[in-house]
């Protein structure tokens, strides 16, 4: 690949900052949506890779939450985030999810690269094609995350062994309150093998925005009802941990290989 792109990264939970970036500026901006969630960090990623020469990977870092890690799920403004990406000439979008695992082998902490998405969210606004329209707009949606991206993250994936799955369909859920167990065994026999509460609108609006755009999931906890133990914050925070430390390293490999 060329280096005519510029590919960013949505932190989520978990992932408030990039550790190897260094950041050459941070930019505040404002859209016609309003703000988005943090200022965007530009900089540069050190690639520090053996048996290859030190590159500089240049990006941009979106704090999904905010860098205070402040702002709910429902109460994100998709709209700016994605709008300030493309306007900051973003051509494609490393998101990063925390969910929760509904099938057996999304264990907390493990990674996933999901390629379906079922849209549960009720009150978030979900379109750019609302008003001013010339013509009435709809966006072909059938696989949601770009495969190229996606499969860029499984080669990356396998070059720095790092287990990952290929695959699974992501639930997105209104939230802030985490699911019931019924809920959960709903969204199973929907077909849904992970669930979180970041997935959508941002996947559609990227879409709009004609970004490339594919997600890392990382799971941490079980879903509802799948286990005897409690879902609290501290719970999911610990079994974040090691699932960012796997994403932090497999996008520092995966820049090197968008940018190479
Ligand atoms: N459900 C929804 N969103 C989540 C979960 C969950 O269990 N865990 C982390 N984000």
């Amino acid at each position: 690949m060329t280096k005519k792109n510029k590919i960013a990264v949505i932190g989520g939970t978990g992932l408030t900052s990039l550790q190897n970036l260094e950041i050459v500026r941070n930019e505040t901006v404002t859209t016609p949506y309003g703000n988005p969630s943090s200022p965007l960090a530009f900089g540069n990623i050190s690639s520090t890779k053996k048996n290859k020469s030190a590159q500089t990977l240049e990006t941009v870092f979106i704090a999904r939450h905010g860098y205070a890690h402040n702002i709910p799920p429902h109460r994100v403004n998709y709209r700016a985030n994605m709008w300030a990406l493309k306007e900051a000439g973003v051509t494609a979008i490393l998101a990063v999810n925390a969910v929760g695992g509904i099938r057996e082998d999304m264990i907390p902490g493990s990674l996933v690269v999901p390629d379906q998405i079922i849209d549960y969210t009720s009150r978030r606004i979900n379109t750019f094609f609302e008003d001013n329209l010339k013509n009435v707009t709809h966006i072909d949606f059938s696989y949601p995350y770009s495969r190229e991206i996606s499969q860029l993250i499984l080669d990356s994936a396998q070059a720095v062994n790092i287990d990952i799955i290929k695959g699974g369909t992501y639930a997105a859920t209104e939230g802030p309150r985490l699911e019931t167990a019924a809920e959960i065994q709903r969204l199973k026999r929907d077909g849904c093998d992970l669930v979180g509460m970041t997935g959508m609108p941002e996947a559609a609006l990227a879409r709009e925005l004609e970004l490339d755009y594919a997600s890392i999931c990382v799971n941490a906890n079980w879903a509802a009802g799948l286990s005897d133990e409690l879902i609290t914050m501290e719970v999911i925070e610990q079994n974040l941990e090691g699932g960012m430390e796997k994403t932090r390293q497999l996008i520092e490999d995966i820049l090197s290989q968008y940018y190479k």
